[in-house]
């Protein structure tokens, strides 16, 4: 069976110095961490990619880093814009389109596939976020993550039902894509859509946060990996 994919979205979380604890809670389940088929994504914002990517190679952490948005365009004169190409040799995914960026950054479709094409030129894995079965998905995203806005950050997940109604759509119009459910995700939550058919993952904000909370999601993820 495919690895279970955990995403950790910190948002706007985290100093440089907050980084490094987190990582160190890491270190020290490094063996737990070793036997575990989930695969571990971390998206940090920008200042702390460089600290958790160091962290990460030094001791062999199997976690993968990713982003949490790019510049649609080029390197080039866009002040305060990370190109894709700026990131490439830090992170391997980058989440694309996330509710949050839609509403307060004015991201519209195009802008969403120019950041599309910008990750694939560069050879990023792209997490598409969408906020129910009508988004418009891309060819040849990773990985898309259904995230309906009422259920982000509210504590209230959107139903079991709903979401096998949505990945079965989804996965309709992308059959190769990883088919990820994010919003209220915690360990309390995720038991519930572990055996969603079409589930493959899950993208996780506050309960992402604190390293034993994430650590124990890894835990009920290794659940449904011995299915
Ligand atoms: P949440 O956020 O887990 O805090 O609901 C999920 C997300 O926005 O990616």
């Amino acid at each position: 069976m495919e690895k279970t994919l955990l995403v950790a979205n910190w948002k706007s979380h985290k100093s440089y110095q907050q980084t490094q604890e987190y990582f160190r809670k890491f270190v020290e389940k490094k063996d737990q961490l070793a036997l575990s088929r989930t695969e571990i994504v971390i998206c940090p914002s920008f200042p702390s990619l460089e600290s958790a990517k160091t962290i990460v190679d030094a001791h062999a952490l199997p976690v993968q880093i990713g982003v949490q948005t790019i510049s649609q365009f080029e390197e080039g004169a866009y002040t305060g814009e990370v190109a894709a190409s700026q990131i490439q040799s830090v992170a391997r995914y980058v989440i694309i389109g996330h509710s949050e960026r839609r509403q307060n950054f004015g991201e519209t479709e195009e802008i969403i596939e120019q950041k599309v094409a910008q990750a694939h030129a560069v050879g990023l894995s792209v997490i598409l976020c969408v906020q129910g079965g009508e988004t418009p998905v891309y060819e040849n995203v990773a990985c898309i993550a259904y995230e309906p806005i009422s259920a982000i950050g509210t504590g209230n997940p959107d139903s079991p039902e709903n979401v096998t109604a949505v990945l079965s759509a989804i996965h309709e119009k992308a059959p190769n894509a990883r088919l990820l459910y994010g919003g209220s995700v915690d360990p309390e939550t995720i038991s519930q859509f572990l055996s969603i058919k079409h589930i493959h993952g899950f993208l996780v904000g506050g309960a992402s946060l604190d390293p034993d909370t994430f650590l124990s999601l890894v835990s009920a993820c290794e659940t449904r990996n011995s299915y």
